[in-house]
């Protein structure tokens, strides 16, 4: 039995889309389990490369069974646009699979996400995130994958718009829904997506008795979960490795791996505290050389030194076997490097993560490494002989002991061939 997860283990971004398009060749089934079209999952393969949101990263491979899980959250448009361009770059769509209980973010989801994020003031994606987990919470507002083949959807839809044009006119805007629209799209959208609707819970689980193996694939990172991040500065889902099980289906048991990816740094999109954030040009810097710019809004992201109290905590809510760590390329060159291993909070020190208001006074407490002066020679050179110049492997090993955790890969720029196996 395989069944392994990939979890982000800061922000976001942490290059989760590079490594399971790696890890995808030797398992059969790659399933998202949570979030939704906010996630934005690079792969890149010489001039192939795509950025998806829904469609799990593993589209190179046409014969592995690609399965959206019920976790997901499923905006019609992001999922036919995606379909469409993966299917027309040539890359066979036949192994996807959409679960009939994942639900459907809905145009007012999207206008609601940014109403209320423009008081709220979190940065989300403005993808209707939010807004559509509330509705998962709420149910009586909610419409699953399932629901798009009941007769009774166009009257669902008149009264859930109903509601929802008071709603938004409580928050002092006036907005219009077309009903007759929003259904003959999901219906066409239902159609197509007909030949691929499954119970996934049942087909993963018989795959897993017969011994197939099942990469489990991570959206956002471990400090946007919305029990154990930096709330209210959070995503509307859970990130971490409980969310593997119930976003699939796959009881806790059966998942005998997880993969935590860091990046060697630290990135965040949106509001919230970032303790190790450098707002000076080496900030500047690693967003340039790093191409720091989100796959999905294209937002800059604020960049910093690696903040092991929070790497570590990840650890532990994840239970991490093995950390990935990507982006060592863009720390090449740099003099002097950083990790932050306390904070001090109210002039006490302390180890701990805080996921309450606390960490906004959290003042990084850090240990310095020497850089190392890496090109792409020597990168390639470490790739045949896994031999790292001193000063990369004490900052790796550093990592390691701290987090008490193996590291089973390096990665050190976008391409598939650039990673070190360890
Ligand atoms: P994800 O959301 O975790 O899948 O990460 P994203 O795809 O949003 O962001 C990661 C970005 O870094 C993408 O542009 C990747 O192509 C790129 N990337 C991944 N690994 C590396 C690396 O080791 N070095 C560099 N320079 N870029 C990387
Ligand atoms: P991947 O899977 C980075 C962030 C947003 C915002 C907060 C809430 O590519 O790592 P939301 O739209 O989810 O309500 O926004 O979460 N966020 C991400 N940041 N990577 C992501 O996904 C993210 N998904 C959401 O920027 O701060
Ligand atoms: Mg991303």
């Amino acid at each position: 039995m395989t069944v392994s997860t990939i979890i982000g283990m800061q922000w976001g971004d942490e290059g989760k889309g590079k490594i399971i398009d790696i890890l995808a060749k030797d398992y059969d089934y790659i399933v998202r389990f949570n979030g939704g079209d906010n996630a934005g999952h690079t792969i890149k393969v010489g001039n192939r490369k795509f950025g998806l949101h829904l469609v799990p990263s593993c589209i190179f491979y046409p014969e592995k069974f690609k399965v959206i899980g019920n976790g997901v959250v499923i905006n019609p448009e992001t999922l036919l646009k995606e379909i469409n361009e993966v299917e027309n770059a040539g890359y066979s769509l036949k192994n996807l699979i959409i679960s009939e209980a994942a639900h459907v973010i809905l145009q007012w989801h999207k206008e609601l996400d940014g109403i209320e994020d423009e008081k709220g003031g979190i940065g989300t994606t403005k993808r209707g995130i939010g807004p559509s987990f509330a509705d998962k919470a709420s149910r009586n507002t909610a419409i699953r994958i399932c629901d798009l083949y009941n007769d009774n959807l166009k009257e669902r839809i008149a009264s859930i718009a109903e509601l929802k044009i008071k709603i938004i006119s409580a928050y002092g805007k006036e907005t219009k829904f077309n009903d007759d629209e929003i259904l003959n799209k999901l219906k066409s959208f239902a159609e197509k997506i007909k030949p691929f609707v499954r119970n996934t819970s049942y087909l993963l689980n018989e795959a897993i008795d017969k011994k197939k193996k099942i990469l489990l694939e991570g959206a956002q990172g471990t400090l946007l979960d919305i029990d154990h991040g930096t709330y209210p500065f959070v995503t509307s889902s859970n990130t971490t490795t409980g969310a593997a099980c119930t976003g699939s289906g796959i009881p806790p048991k059966k998942i005998n791996k997880v993969i935590g990816i860091t990046k060697a740094y630290t990135t965040r999109v949106g509001s919230g505290p970032f303790p190790t954030e450098l707002t000076d040009d080496l900030g500047e810097k690693i967003r340039q050389k790093g191409g720091e710019f989100g796959t999905t809004t294209g937002r800059p992201r604020r960049c910093g030194w690696l903040d092991l109290v929070a790497l570590k905590y990840s650890a532990m809510i994840n239970g991490t076997d093995e950390l990935v760590i990507t982006k060592l390329d863009v720390l090449s060159e740099l003099d002097e490097l950083k990790i932050c291993v306390a904070y001090e909070i109210d002039g006490k020190k302390t180890e701990e993560f805080p996921v309450i208001e606390k960490l906004k006074l959290a003042k990084p407490v850090y240990t310095s490494f020497k850089g190392w002066n890496i090109n792409e020679e020597g990168w390639n050179k470490i790739k045949k002989n896994k031999k790292m110049p001193k000063e990369l492997k004490e900052y790796l090993d550093f990592i390691s002991k701290e987090t008490k955790t193996k590291i089973s890969m390096i990665s050190y720029g976008p391409e598939r061939e650039e990673t070190v196996l360890l």
